[in-house]
């Protein structure tokens, strides 16, 4: 089958491209420090599917299978520049001293690239991430007052640090579960909403704004609201910026749509999924709170659902407990360990269990996500696609999907979609992995 060509290539990457950061914390500077190390050569990019990964072209005879850095344009990671907010005004080398993730050998050697990320100031209400406080903060009369001002510092810092085009994946704090309210619904009252300093709309939702209003494609790496509101996804299409979220899909979730799939592809049946963490670093305090914590099990549960779909499966799938815990254990620090106890079931309901100890590094597993969503997205961009980019969903636990229809789960179907993406993009045929040895016979 040969499929139409997509309307746009996508252009050149020429120039820097400076990926915004709103949170210098933990996942924000392991992935800056990754990238300086990558480009001294002390580390390989592992994780990322952009730099490390490849894809299958054409036939299988026809053994074409380049990278996927080398398949579509995406920008070099010597020409990324960093720019970043927090609250602390901590550079980046303090932060990672501080968060403990990386080992001196590859923090050492690259200070002074770290010492120059120094965040500018926050906006920050402690109402919305209850552990937090600190006094690098801007002020301002209303909210609309604060997103002009970061407005100014995304203008600013794209002059200074010379890039061409930027991009920006919020790495924040996740901020108290809230639900979506009118004044979300439209930009109209959005903005409105800013102006009147109404309580709903939280910091997390005023860079978005603020970001879509320069044109600048957005990740929201959190689980709070914030581009999903109806009100920004508007603004993104208006605009014609690609945006997508939300919650990086990293460590136990990440484990959980792997497995997941395949126990239903095989009709094994689930009783009961028992999930539970330990992690001591400022992320584990920040959730410890139980607003901020509703926000990422509300994010966390909506996976098994999402891919086990209970009403078509009843019998299968029509009844299990599912339960998702985070205890806040510091000595722990950012190397989180991951429990789950899945209960199953199989031939004329037979009991059975799996048991999985993930002792798993938080950040190391959040920073290549972030490189990928930045060059990514820079590429939608460039390809002139806009509003929720549905094939990046293959990076996030509760990814976002167009109205009316339900987000994909599942990683391998997520996979495909994004496979599948960059062929058309770049106007190569679909894969359907659809043989056809069995009605065409190879020798005639
Ligand atoms: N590490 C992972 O595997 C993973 C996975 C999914 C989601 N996340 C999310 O990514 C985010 C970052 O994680 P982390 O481990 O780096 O956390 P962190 O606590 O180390 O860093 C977050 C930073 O954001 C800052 N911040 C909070 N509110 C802000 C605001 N309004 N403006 C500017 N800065 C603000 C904090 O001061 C802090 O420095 C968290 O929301 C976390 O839930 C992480």
């Amino acid at each position: 089958m040969t499929i139409q060509n997509s309307p746009t290539r996508p252009r050149a990457a020429t120039g820097k491209l400076g990926v915004l950061l709103p949170g210098l914390g933990a996942v924000s500077t392991t992935f800056v420090a990754g990238i300086h190390n990558i480009l001294k050569g002390t580390s390989l990019p592992v994780g990322s599917l952009t730099q490390m990964g490849t894809i299958r072209l054409g036939k299988r005879t026809e053994g074409r299978v380049p990278l996927i850095r080398e398949f579509v344009p995406l920008t070099g990671l010597e020409d990324l520049e960093f720019g970043s907010w927090d609250l602390h005004g901590e550079n980046a080398y303090q932060v990672v001293k501080r968060s403990g993730v990386l080992k001196p050998e590859h923090v050492d050697p690259i200070r002074e690239k770290l010492e120059a990320l120094v965040p500018m100031k926050a906006v920050f209400d402690r109402q919305w991430v209850k552990r937090l406080s600190g006094d690098h903060v801007k002020t301002g009369k209303t909210k609309y007052d604060l997103a002009q001002q970061l407005i100014e510092d995304i203008q600013e810092f794209k002059i200074a640090k010379g890039c061409e085009r930027l991009v920006a994946v919020w790495c924040g704090s996740t901020e108290v579960h809230i639900d979506i309210q009118d004044v979300h619904l439209d930009p109209e009252r959005f903005v409105m909403g800013l102006k009147e300093n109404h309580e709903a709309i939280s910091p997390a939702m005023i860079y978005a704004y603020a970001h879509l209003m320069c044109d600048v494609p957005y990740a929201n790496g959190a689980p709070n609201l914030a581009l999903d509101t109806p009100a920004l996804t508007k603004l993104a299409k208006q605009r014609g910026v690609p945006i997508c979220g939300k919650d990086f899909k990293t460590g136990q979730t990440l484990m959980k749509t792997i497995l997941a799939p395949g126990l239903k592809a095989r009709a094994i049946g689930l009783a009961g999924w028992y999930s539970t963490n330990i992690l001591g670093n400022r992320d584990g305090e920040v959730l410890d709170d139980p607003g901020s914590f509703k926000s990422k099990e509300v994010s966390k549960l909506s996976v098994l659902d999402g891919i086990l779909d209970p009403k078509r499966y009843p019998e299968l799938y029509g009844n299990y407990h599912h339960k998702v815990r985070i205890d806040y254990y510091p000595p722990r620090g950012d190397n989180k360990e991951g429990w789950d106890n899945i209960d199953i079931f199989g031939w004329m309901n037979y009991p059975m269990q799996i048991k999985i100890n993930f002792l798993c590094r938080d950040s190391i597993l959040a920073a290549p996500v972030v490189l990928d969503l930045a060059l990514l997205l820079d590429l939608a961009s460039r390809t002139d696609y806009f509003g929720i980019q549905e094939w990046l969903s293959f990076y996030f636990k509760s990814p976002q999907a167009k109205a009316g229809l339900y987000p994909e789960h599942d990683l391998f179907i997520q996979k495909t979609k994004f496979k599948n993406t960059l062929r058309h993009m770049m106007g190569e045929e679909l894969i359907t992995h659809l043989g056809r040895d069995y009605y065409e016979n190879d020798e005639e």
